[in-house]
């Protein structure tokens, strides 16, 4: 038998498999197609201080090795999440983190306070990375100081793990996780969508109705796996990696550059069961490479 589990900061994970956020729904969703009791964690859906409908369609798009989305955050909002969503799953048992996504810093505080008021809410996963609302998601993870400032501001109410999601569309990803590592983040997760967009030669028009969206899927893998890296290398803070990962060697290798857990996303809706392969398959590798633990992988690059 090997050691799957692992610790994100305070958190205790089965094994280090997370279903990304807005890919997974609550869980409940997948529930036909896997045990959800089987996977170290859930990220649920981007959840916001009031309800949101979302982008106008259509508002996703195929690309080579990977899709564009412009969902736009639509959820029902924190008070319905609390009272309607949160009794239905709470009894699995697995680490269910709560994705906080706001427009102002002041949306953000309040729906982390009215989730603190929830006491087996076991942490937030906070979402300063969406590149597809208006205003706020994607503004407060590209500047030093408004990730700093909303980091800040959530650790200042929310008591219980505070894990922060950056944004890739930035120059330096480095500085931005050693901001919000200052700030009181207890783990950090990347990467979020890059920025993209598609367009139909044929009618000559962008293919989401909002023009740009997120890129997502196989295709960023590469560029994911080199920012985990360089943010593992630079913060003391656990590394929550994703970004492309389909495949039980992708997710060791996002250990392997220093992830201390991973999130599957976009693989989810070509395989709804991806994630628990992914948990079998990680198994498999420990013992055919005869590791005890899985712990041994993080960080565990060779580079001579
Ligand atoms: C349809 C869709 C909806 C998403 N919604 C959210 C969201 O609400 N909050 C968030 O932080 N990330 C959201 N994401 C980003 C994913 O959680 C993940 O960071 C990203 O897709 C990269 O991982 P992947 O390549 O494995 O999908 C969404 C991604 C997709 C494809």
């Amino acid at each position: 038998m090997v050691d799957l589990s692992v610790n994100i900061g305070d958190l205790n994970l089965k094994n280090p498999v997370m279903t990304a956020s807005g890919t997974f729904g609550y869980g409940v969703e997948y529930q036909d197609f896997i045990d959800i009791n089987s996977l170290g964690g859930i990220i649920v859906k981007g959840t916001t201080g009031s309800p949101r409908e979302g982008n106008p369609y259509p508002r996703m798009a195929e690309t080579p090795q990977g899709m564009l989305n412009a969902v736009g955050l639509q959820n029902k909002g924190v008070d319905a999440f609390i009272n309607e969503i949160w009794p239905k799953i709470r009894t699995f048992d697995t680490n269910i983190i709560v994705n906080v996504s706001g427009s102002t810093i002041e949306e953000y505080v309040e729906t982390a306070e009215k989730l603190a008021l929830v006491p087996d809410i076991v942490g937030i996963e906070l979402n300063i990375s969406c590149p597809n609302v208006k205003e706020g998601g994607m503004a407060f993870g590209t500047s030093c100081s408004s990730a700093r400032q909303v980091t800040r501001a959530v650790r200042n109410v929310f008591p219980r793990h505070l894990m922060v999601k950056l944004s890739p569309n930035v120059t330096d990803i480095v500085e931005i996780a050693k901001e919000v590592e200052d700030a009181g983040a207890d783990s950090i997760s990347l990467v979020n969508t890059f920025l993209g967009m598609a367009i139909d030669a044929e009618t000559r028009r962008p293919l989401l109705s909002t023009i740009t969206g997120g890129l997502s899927g196989p295709c960023i893998k590469p560029i994911a796996l080199r920012m985990v890296w360089q943010v593992a290398d630079a913060v003391k803070v656990p590394v929550v990696g994703m970004g492309g990962i389909s495949s039980a060697s992708d997710a060791i290798e996002f250990l392997l550059a220093g992830a201390s857990a991973i999130q599957v996303g976009t693989a989810n809706f070509i395989n709804p069961s991806i994630s628990q392969e992914i948990v079998n398959g990680i198994a498999d590798y420990l013992v055919r490479h005869n590791f005890n633990s899985v712990t041994e992988l993080i960080g565990a690059l060779e580079l001579d």
